[in-house]
């Protein structure tokens, strides 16, 4: 189906990215149309990470524009890209929670450093939010308490916690087993349905990127080289990609 151009809250063009002589992304195109659940999914190492930490703004681009609601993020001052970044919520490869902070402090963090929100407030959308992600009376417990499953949701809480417009998901559903890695994808689209957002889930587990995309995009050497329904991909002769879905040795992507 055709988009227009207002239905894509995030436009990418010929974004490039380089660390030393490795070139990571490479003229990389993609659009994210709103409201929609796009998965990315491609080979270890291909980049994944740092397409998402480049459309935060984490990391800045060697070239390329990424536009956001029409604007160029690349060209924000430190203050804007900031209170931008606040519409963004994250949920990081590993969780990255902080072991001296309570669980509900953690989902918390990002209302105490941006939201003038008094402690009573903060504390109540902390619990909300981990209330949503089926998580009740762990608010003062530790993040070394908690099993990898309970880590992703806390991080699917914190990612939330500031009711962004886009959620970027990097790999949540590793090294969980499938019934829980079930529920993740559950909670993802549950999330992405109430809260109304956009959310942007990188993997390389295909039968989540099923489950949870709207739609599907391969990375590979540095670009979106498909995008498609999952039922496109299910259908797609794209040898690069049905190696890739196949898992197979064989093809035209070369082990390293
Ligand atoms: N800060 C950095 N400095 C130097 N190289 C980096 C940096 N961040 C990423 N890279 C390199 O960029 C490439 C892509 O890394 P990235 O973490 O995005 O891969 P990925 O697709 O997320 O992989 P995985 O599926 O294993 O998480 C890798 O070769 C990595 O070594
Ligand atoms: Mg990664």
């Amino acid at each position: 189906m055709e988009q227009h151009g207002d239905d894509h809250i995030i436009r990418i063009r010929g974004l490039g990215k380089k660390f030393g002589p490795h070139t990571v992304l490479d003229s990389l195109d993609l659009d994210i149309v709103r409201g929609e659940t796009l998965v990315i999914i491609g080979r270890s190492g291909c980049g994944k990470s740092v397409l998402l930490k480049l459309i935060t703004g984490l990391v800045k681009p060697d070239a390329g524009e990424i536009m956001f609601e029409g604007e160029d993020m690349t060209g924000f001052a430190r203050k804007k890209l900031f209170e931008m970044r606040m519409r963004f919520g994250m949920l990081f490869q590993g969780s990255a929670l902080f072991d001296s902070l309570s669980v509900g402090e953690n989902v918390a963090l990002p209302l105490r450093k941006h939201s003038k929100m008094t402690d009573e407030e903060i504390c109540r959308t902390a619990c909300e939010k981990l209330e949503l992600v089926g998580l009740t009376d762990v608010y003062d417990q530790f993040p070394a308490e908690m099993s990898g499953g309970m880590k992703k949701r806390i991080g699917l809480a914190r990612a939330v916690v500031m009711d962004p417009n886009v959620v970027l998901y990097d790999e949540p559903t590793t090294g969980l087993d499938p019934i829980m890695a079930d529920v993740i994808n559950e909670l993802i689209r549950a999330l992405q349905r109430e809260l109304e957002i956009t959310s942007v889930v990188v993997t390389h587990d295909i039968k989540s990127a099923y489950h949870v995309g709207d739609r599907i995009a391969m990375l590979h050497e540095g670009r979106i080289i498909y995008s498609g329904t999952p039922d496109e991909v299910r259908r797609t002769d794209n040898p690069v990609l049905r190696q890739f879905v196949e898992g197979k040795a064989e093809g035209p992507i070369k082990p390293i």
